[in-house]
């Protein structure tokens, strides 16, 4: 008869006793700010769907990651919005791409923060596809070489980890393979492994001006149904020399992130997105929901689920709360 020995209200009747049980604590070391690079100078423009994030230009830039280096937050994740788009994404692999220059001025100004870049052809093809587009379809083989060349290009520039999330097949091995066989075989690769075909990333694709022009990415991105093959693209990612694993949008996919921590004995990182970000900003400004803690819940639940790393757009308010 297990009341009134068991009383586990005992264990919350202060804030110090709270703190003591607690079980999951966040660390802005774990946070990484999502940036979005755009041409030009002087440029900070807000993303309307995203209020307290921005299209910067490389100075802004520069100037925003010292600020992020200052908060203590774990790095930075980069995106760009080239000068022009074509059907071969020429702008992502460009040596004086836009992410390119602004991976050489940060490094110079932050030597020790941490760069990660999103490895992708979406915002720099003319139709807002992935890849290489053949009929209706984003050819996968193809695409596999401009994705090695960019992360291969990012790594010179001064990327540590390269994150591609295009979802092509193979692309981990066609990355790890070219970043070796030209001597950046300490780039870290972190594989966007289950990526679902999410609503979620909408607002992202104000952001960075990568709407398809035609379709959508369900033949490449995960459909949300399906958690076993979730881990079997973790499965393959890992088997293809990944560093590490993200599971992506976080909140809806809570169960994937537990039990691919479970299993695989990799770093876990899971990616609050757009939508995600935009959800609960949108009930803020309406007064429905209080920010602080709506922010701190859902980042604790996702780092609860499993998920050590946390790409998040809340990480400069999350870190200074933590401060
Ligand atoms: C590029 C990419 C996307 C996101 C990250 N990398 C957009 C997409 O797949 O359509 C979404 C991030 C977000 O919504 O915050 N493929």
């Amino acid at each position: 008869m297990p009341f009134p020995i068991h009383r586990p209200r005992r264990l919350r009747t202060s804030a110090a006793i709270r703190s003591l049980v607690r079980e999951t604590r966040l660390d802005p070391a774990q946070f990484v700010l999502p940036l979005f690079v755009c041409p030009g100078e002087g440029v900070k423009r807000e993303i309307g769907s995203m209020p307290g994030n921005y299209q910067m230009s490389v100075d802004q830039v520069v100037e925003e990651c010292a600020e992020v280096q200052s908060l203590g937050i774990g790095g930075v994740i980069l995106f760009g919005l080239p000068e022009e788009k074509d059907e071969i994404a020429s702008g992502a692999y460009a040596d004086d791409g836009i992410v390119q220059r602004a991976l050489r001025a940060i490094r110079r100004e932050t030597p020790n923060l941490l760069l990660m870049t999103d490895v992708c052809n979406c915002e720099y093809t003319s139709h807002g596809h992935c890849g290489f587009v053949q009929g209706e379809d984003v050819d996968n083989d193809t695409t596999l070489e401009w994705l090695a060349k960019t992360a291969t290009s990012h790594a010179r520039a001064g990327a540590d980890i390269v994150a591609p999330s295009d979802m092509m097949d193979g692309r981990v091995s066609a990355i790890r393979r070219c970043l070796d066989a030209n001597g950046f075989e300490k780039t870290a690769v972190l594989a966007y492994a289950a990526k679902f075909a999410s609503v979620f990333y909408g607002p992202f694709r104000e952001a960075a001006d990568s709407t398809p022009q035609f379709g959508d990415r369900r033949s490449y991105q995960m459909d949300p149904a399906n958690g076993r093959e979730a881990l079997k693209e973790i499965e393959l990612d890992l088997e293809e020399g990944a560093d590490m694993i993200m599971v992506k949008p976080a909140l809806p996919y809570l169960d994937l992130i537990r039990q691919a921590r479970d299993r695989y004995n990799v770093p876990i990182a899971a990616y609050q997105v757009s939508g995600e970000y935009s959800m609960i900003m949108a009930a803020v400004r309406n007064g429905w929901l209080d920010c602080e803690r709506a922010m701190m819940e859902t980042l604790t639940s996702i780092a609860r689920a499993g998920a050590g790393i946390i790409l998040t757009y809340f990480s400069k308010p999350a870190a200074r709360l933590l401060g």
